[in-house]
């Protein structure tokens, strides 16, 4: 299975990857979790430790390998390169390992426009359809809110988009946003996760908005889930109601895809 959990900022796709990570793990699952965040805080959320976390640096960062894959030679934008690097190897040997999940973190390039063909870019989407299209591992990845990126072929390979929203028209526009650009992909499989619901007012709110059969279910809001980020903890070991409602969430998910 391969999930893309998209959504506006800050309505709780980190939190909503992490949980579903560590419950696959759990469940004696291979999973990868891709931090595609130009702002990663993935590892975190994971609760991965901050001696590990230390250690990350994105993908995109690596100077080295951007240029020995791609043939390059590091900011020679504009020169030539290899536009099908060599990316197989490269989640076993740069992801870091926590609870059962491993986490690969991909970094961001900045170019001041997308669809920008430079040697990082290249690597990156190469590596994204990879990860979608011949990976074995559950994977689930924690993205922007945009999915124009993914690219036609590998946007077909994810098999399910989880847009996260909360009660609110802000980002249940971008649930739409969202769907109308899988349209133009010709995928179907967009699904929504309401986060921060507080009470059964909430509840209606989201269905009202979307259409009823995409919603996979509700998050409620807890303190503890909130806290949990500043207290350096992952959600899935501060709220367990959190964590039984988003198996909830996987087990209708399963059942909605295959
Ligand atoms: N169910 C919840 N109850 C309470 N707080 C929550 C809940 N879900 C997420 N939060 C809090 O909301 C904030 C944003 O969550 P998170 O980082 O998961 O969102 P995001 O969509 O990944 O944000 P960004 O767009 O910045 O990457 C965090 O402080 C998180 O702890
Ligand atoms: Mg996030």
């Amino acid at each position: 299975m391969k999930m893309a959990i998209t959504g506006k900022g800050g309505v709780g796709k980190t939190t909503f990857s992490a949980i579903m990570s560590r419950i696959y793990a759990e469940e004696g699952y291979n999973v990868l979790a891709v931090d595609a965040d130009p702002d990663p805080n993935l590892a975190l959320a994971l609760g991965f430790p901050q001696e590990l976390i230390d250690e990350i640096v994105p993908i995109s960062e690596m100077k080295k390998l951007v240029a020995e894959r791609t043939n390059s030679t590091p900011g020679s934008f504009g020169k030539m390169f290899k536009i099908n690097p060599k990316v197989d190897d490269i989640p076993e040997r740069y992801c870091k390992e926590h609870y059962g999940v491993r986490l690969l973190t991909m970094g961001t390039v900045d170019t001041g426009g997308t669809g920008c063909i430079c040697p990082e870019n290249v690597l990156l989407k190469k590596l994204t359809s990879h990860l979608i299209l011949q990976n074995k591992d559950i994977v689930i990845m924690d993205m922007e809110a945009g999915i124009e990126h993914l690219g036609r072929g590998t946007a077909q390979g994810v098999d399910v988009f989880i847009v996260v929203v909360e009660p609110g028209i802000r980002s249940i526009q971008t649930y739409k946003h969202v769907k109308k650009l899988a349209k133009d992909l010709g995928i179907e499989k967009v699904f929504v996760v309401a986060n921060k619901v507080k009470n059964e007012e909430d509840e209606k709110y989201v269905l009202e908005n979307i259409d009823t059969d995409v919603c996979l279910g509700f998050i409620h809001y807890r303190e503890t889930v909130g806290s949990s980020d500043r207290v350096n903890k992952s959600p899935y070991d501060c709220s367990n109601e959190t964590v039984q409602e988003i198996k909830k969430i996987k087990e209708k998910l399963e059942m909605g895809v295959f």
